[in-house]
C-alpha cells in the first residue's frame, strides 16, 4: 500500500453540497443588494463561513456592518443552507464514492474527514455515514481555516499517523494548499484537479484505489 490513511474533504469530494452553499449565499446577498456570482462563489470553496462572508462583503458598499450584524447574516445563510441539507439522504452518496470508500477500507486503509464545515456531523448523518469514518476533523475543532493545514494535521493526529502516511483528497485549491502545507500528498478532484493543484489530479473518484492501494 502507498499510504496508511486517506483524509477526505467533505463538500465537493464526498458529496455535492456546493450548489446548496451557492444558493444560500445568493439569497443572503440578493437580500442585501450585494453582487454575487459563481466566480465569487468558487473563492469560497474550503473557506470557513465567516471568511466566506468577508469575501462576499467585498462587493458591499453600504454603511459599515457591526460584528453582530455579520454573525446575523452568516446565520441567515446557514439557516437556508440547513434547510437544503434536510433534503439529503443516503441516496445522495454516489455509488462510485461508496464503493471506492469500501474498497479502500477493505484494503486496510484508515479513512478520515478533514472539512472546514461546522455542518459536517449533520451532513455525514444525512448521508448515512455518521459512524463510518475512523476520525472526523471539521470546522468545530479548528481555529484556522484552509489553506492553513490545521484541519488535516488534527485528522492525522486523531488517527495517530504522520502526514507522510496520509493522502489528502480535495476539490478546492485552498484545500490542496492546506494539504501541501501540512506535509501531505494531495489527490485533487473537480476544480483543484483542473488547476493541477495536486500531486495527483484525478478525472474520476475511483482512481483513488490505484493511487492509495497501488
Ligand atoms: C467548506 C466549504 O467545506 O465548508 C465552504 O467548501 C464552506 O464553502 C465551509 O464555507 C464552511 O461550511 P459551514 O457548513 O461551516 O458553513
Ligand atoms: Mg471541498
Amino acid at each position: 500500500m502507498n499510504y496508511k490513511a486517506v483524509i477526505f474533504d467533505l463538500d465537493g469530494v464526498i458529496c455535492t453540497t456546493d450548489e446548496y452553499h451557492y444558493q444560500a449565499w445568493k439569497k443572503m446577498a440578493d437580500g442585501m443588494n450585494i453582487y454575487f456570482d459563481r466566480t465569487i462563489n468558487n473563492r469560497l470553496r474550503g473557506v470557513s463561513r465567516m471568511e466566506s462572508l468577508e469575501i462576499i462583503l467585498e462587493q458591499y458598499h453600504g454603511p459599515a456592518l457591526s460584528e453582530e450584524r455579520k454573525v446575523e447574516l452568516a446565520t441567515q445563510k446557514n439557516d437556508l443552507y440547513r434547510e437544503s441539507l434536510h433534503q439529503m439522504s443516503p441516496a445522495d452518496l454516489s455509488e462510485e464514492v461508496k464503493t471506492t470508500l469500501d474498497a479502500l477500507r477493505a484494503a486496510g486503509l484508515k479513512l478520515a474527514i478533514g472539512s472546514s464545515s461546522k455542518n459536517t456531523p449533520f451532513i455525514l448523518g444525512q448521508l448515512g455515514l455518521g459512524n463510518y469514518f475512523d476520525a472526523v476533523s471539521d470546522g468545530n475543532n479548528i481555529t484556522r481555516s484552509k489553506p492553513d493545514p490545521e484541519v488535516f494535521l488534527k485528522a492525522a493526529e486523531m488517527l495517530g499517523l504522520a502526514p507522510s502516511d496520509c493522502l489528502v483528497v480535495e476539490d478546492a485549491i485552498s484545500g490542496a494548499q492546506a494539504g501541501h502545507a501540512g506535509g501531505f500528498e494531495v489527490a485533487c478532484v473537480g476544480d483543484a484537479s483542473q488547476a493541477g493543484a495536486g500531486n495527483y489530479n484525478l478525472s474520476a473518484f475511483g482512481e483513488l484505489k490505484q493511487i492509495a492501494i497501488g
